[in-house]
This record gives C-alpha cells, sequence and structure tokens, in this order.
C-alpha cells in the first residue's frame, strides 16, 4: 500500500513529494532557489563527471509558477496545447517549482546520445537523481523522453528507482493525467 500524504496541498507518495500531470503544486509554493541539498548533490555529480572528461552544467533550476506559466504561454503561441503538453508542464504542475528539479546542458533532443547524456543515464541515481522522462514512456510519464531533465530524490531512493527500472510513476502505482484535457 502507498503511503499518501497532503501537506499543505503539495502531495508526497512514499515521502517522495510529486509533481507530475495529476498531482499539482499551490500556486504559493515557492521554495524562490534550488533545494540546497539537490545543488550540493549536483556540485558532487559535476565534479566526478568532469574526472571522465564529462562537463555538466545547469541550464535551467527553479522556475516559479509565474515563470513556469509565462513559458507554457510562450510555447502555446507557437504549437497547439496538446502538443506543448508533451513537453512542458502547465504551471503548477512543474518538477522545477519544487527546486528539486534540473535541466543540463542542452534543452533539445541533440542532447541525446551525447557522452554527457549517456554519462548522466548511466551515473545520475549514484547522486541521488533519476531521469524522470525517460524514452518511450511517454504514455506513463506524459512527457516526451527528456534525458536532460533530472529530479532529485536522495541516494536511497534514486538507487531504488534506477534498480527498478521502471518510471517514477510506474514505481509508485499513480498515474500522470490532467484532469481537463
Ligand atoms: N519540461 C518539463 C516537463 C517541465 O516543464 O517541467
Ligand atoms: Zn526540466
Amino acid at each position: 500500500m502507498k503511503n499518501i500524504k497532503i501537506k499543505e496541498g503539495i502531495t508526497y507518495i512514499d515521502d517522495i513529494l510529486i509533481v507530475n500531470k495529476s498531482y499539482s503544486l499551490p500556486s504559493s509554493y515557492n521554495p524562490g532557489k534550488l533545494n540546497d541539498e539537490a545543488l550540493d548533490a549536483f556540485y558532487k555529480m559535476r565534479k566526478d563527471a568532469s574526472k571522465d572528461n564529462i562537463v555538466l552544467y545547469i541550464s535551467s533550476g527553479y522556475r516559479s509558477y509565474k515563470t513556469q506559466q509565462k513559458l507554457y504561454n510562450s510555447y502555446i503561441e507557437k504549437d497547439s496545447k496538446e502538443k506543448v503538453d508533451t513537453y512542458s508542464a502547465r504551471p503548477g504542475h512543474s518538477e522545477h517549482q519544487t527546486g528539486l528539479a534540473m535541466d543540463l546542458n542542452i534543452i533539445d533532443s541533440s542532447f541525446e546520445g551525447t557522452k554527457e547524456a549517456i554519462w548522466l543515464s548511466k551515473n545520475a541515481y549514484k547522486y541521488g537523481f533519476i531521469i524522470r522522462y525517460p524514452k518511450d514512456k511517454e504514455e506513463i510519464t506524459g512527457y516526451k523522453y527528456e534525458p536532460w531533465h533530472i529530479r532529485y530524490l536522495g541516494n536511497e531512493k534514486s538507487k531504488k528507482v534506477y534498480d527498478s527500472r521502471l518510471t517514477l510513476e510506474e514505481y509508485l502505482g499513480i498515474s500522470s493525467k490532467y484532469s481537463e484535457q
């Protein structure tokens, strides 16, 4: 049985803060920056990666509700809502609002298959991160493959999720679907 707790409008499932299409954050949830522990873990990972001649950098970290709203609306000017929903979260539904998610290096499909992306997919879990939107899991996570988007879970949980070879949704037995289309 899953242990679901809701605190101040934020859902925790088995002690993991969950944000996806089914679970949102209040617009007032505003940590203002990346989580300290997640950032320290990133620095440690970056240092170890550099020993393998891999350069990692943060291209997008914390994003407020408002920033996500602006971003989503800017995409809506170019693409249909149906399409935008495959690559951008609606405001209140982005993990970036938690301060626990980061986009590394190149935020587009050209990142796929690079040595940095491969290194990340093999090693991120050792530092507490998971590749949150894996390839060919769009039906489950709600998003296309994002090899650059990592989510901090802490070492113990990230290893469990990594070892399971499941998406976070499958691991926790939850869905990721908007209630309104
Ligand atoms: N690109 C991810 C899904 C986000 O907007 O949070
Ligand atoms: Zn991201």
